[in-house]
């Protein structure tokens, strides 16, 4: 529907994308008395006009694209996306005109070849007040998702009445109290053409808040289960980094990061590259076929390259969608080369797609046997998501040592980020 090249279908999808992601609010005590959230207005970034910096970032990426690869095939949900969504932007790789592609990604927030990773398009797009609504209200509860579980503010709870305990400083003083324990200001990089909320001079996308809270997560499983110099300097493999985000919001949360290498589709590969170089600095971006930067880009075909050992691999929204020999031989490559956590942010419902049913990632990690589970429990920021920690044993024990073990701080089961 989202896709369709009819105008209404297209236009009803719109809507019914925006209305699921209320039925997705984690406090719906707030639809009772809907006028008690703040609702700040919805942003529609225009595109950056195409610069001396896109362009060189648009060579790099057709010249790294031309390595051959397989194109996603076969009956699964990416190779569906690659095929009705990603056309237009795998005909500009392809080409030889890197400012008809750089065209494309200056506003990549606007296109539908991002998504499946991305609701900027869906918001961009929303055209009735409502939808913007409901994205608003949907941006507003991942946000105080975030503070809670931040300890930035206190717990509703339906049993004690009181709904709405965040507001009582304003939207922008909870964000203001968020920014100050983080670290790091939540405004999304202006690359893109993106849309959010504004509140305050920052845009919130959607899922800038989930975004965020996976980077805190993530670093908290680093922090509480590597010995101390991993934990400083880490070496963070991702797999299937969507546009990037959880890679930037990781990066703006800790210094000190030795590596952080995604890898993806070569296709989605573009996409992240862009996203990242521009947010990050082209000089700290690399794509395959490059000299290894701060982050490095790969195709799914070049996980041998992989810088190995490595201290963490995350997987976030996505093995459950890839096919399960995918899955498996991302979970044995972790087996063999990580020797710190495997932390996993996915939904668990096996939901069917083209007939097939998605993945379950911790009845292929039992299966395959070589990780501890040190933690498991539901997100406290997108409903439905399940987090777990993995200790990778074998790895560790494969080159004669234990597996990282803290010496910082006991090891803790469950509990809150630290903000
Ligand atoms: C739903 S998106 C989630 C993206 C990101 N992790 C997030 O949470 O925003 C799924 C991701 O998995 C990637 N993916 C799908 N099949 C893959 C495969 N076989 N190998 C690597 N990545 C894959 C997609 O390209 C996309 O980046």
């Amino acid at each position: 529907m989202l896709t369709s090249e009819r105008a209404r279908v297209r236009r009803l999808g719109n809507f019914a994308f925006a209305m699921r992601g209320v039925t997705g609010i984690r406090r719906t005590r707030w639809l009772l008395n809907v006028r008690q959230v703040p609702r700040p207005p919805i942003e529609r970034r225009a595109p950056q006009p195409v610069d001396a910096v896109d362009l060189a970032i648009a060579e790099r990426l057709i010249a790294a694209h031309r390595t051959p690869s397989a194109p996603a095939a076969g009956e699964n949900m990416w190779a569906w996306i690659s095929e009705n969504r990603q056309r237009e932007l795998a005909e500009r790789l392809a080409g030889d005109d890197p400012r008809a592609l750089a065209q494309l990604l200056v506003a990549m927030f606007r296109e539908d070849f991002v998504l499946g990773m991305a609701q900027g398009p869906l918001v961009w797009r929303a055209n009735s007040r409502l939808e913007d609504q409901a994205w608003a209200l949907k941006s507003v509860d991942s946000l105080v998702s975030l503070a809670e579980a931040a300890g930035v503010v206190p717990v509703e709870n339906p049993e004690q009445g009181g709904s709405g305990l965040a507001f009582r400083g304003g939207l922008e003083g909870l964000l203001t109290a968020l920014e100050e324990a983080l670290g790091f200001r939540l405004d999304f990089p202006d690359v893109g053409a993106q849309s959010g909320l504004l509140v305050d001079g920052r845009l919130i996308t959607p899922s800038t808040p989930d975004q965020v809270y996976a980077a805190l997560r993530l670093d908290d499983a680093i922090r509480i289960n590597l010995d101390t110099d991993s934990a400083a300097h880490p070496r963070v493999t991702e797999i299937g980094g969507g546009y990037g985000a959880l890679c930037y919001w990781f990066l703006q949360r800790r210094p000190g990061v030795a590596s952080y290498t995604i890898v993806d589709l070569p296709l989605v590969n573009a996409i992240q590259g862009y996203f990242l170089a521009r947010a990050l600095g082209p000089e700290n971006v690399s794509f395959h076929g490059e000299a290894p930067s701060l982050v490095r880009i790969l195709p799914d075909h070049a996980l041998a390259e992989a810088a190995a050992p490595c201290d963490a691999v995350v997987n976030k929204d996505s093995m459950p969608e890839m096919p399960p020999e995918a899955m498996v031989e991302y979970l044995e490559w972790a087996k063999k080369n990580c020797r710190g956590v495997f932390y996993s942010y996915n939904q668990e419902a096996a939901g069917e797609f083209l007939g097939e049913a998605q993945g379950v990632v911790p009845a292929a990690v039992a299966e395959l046997g070589g990780f501890e589970r040190v933690r498991r429990e539901t997100a406290w920021v997108r409903v439905g998501y399940v987090e777990e920690v993995y200790r990778c044993m074998a790895a560790a024990e494969a080159r004669g040592e234990r597996p990282h073990a803290s010496q910082a701080s006991p090891r803790r089961t469950s509990g809150p980020p630290s903000a």
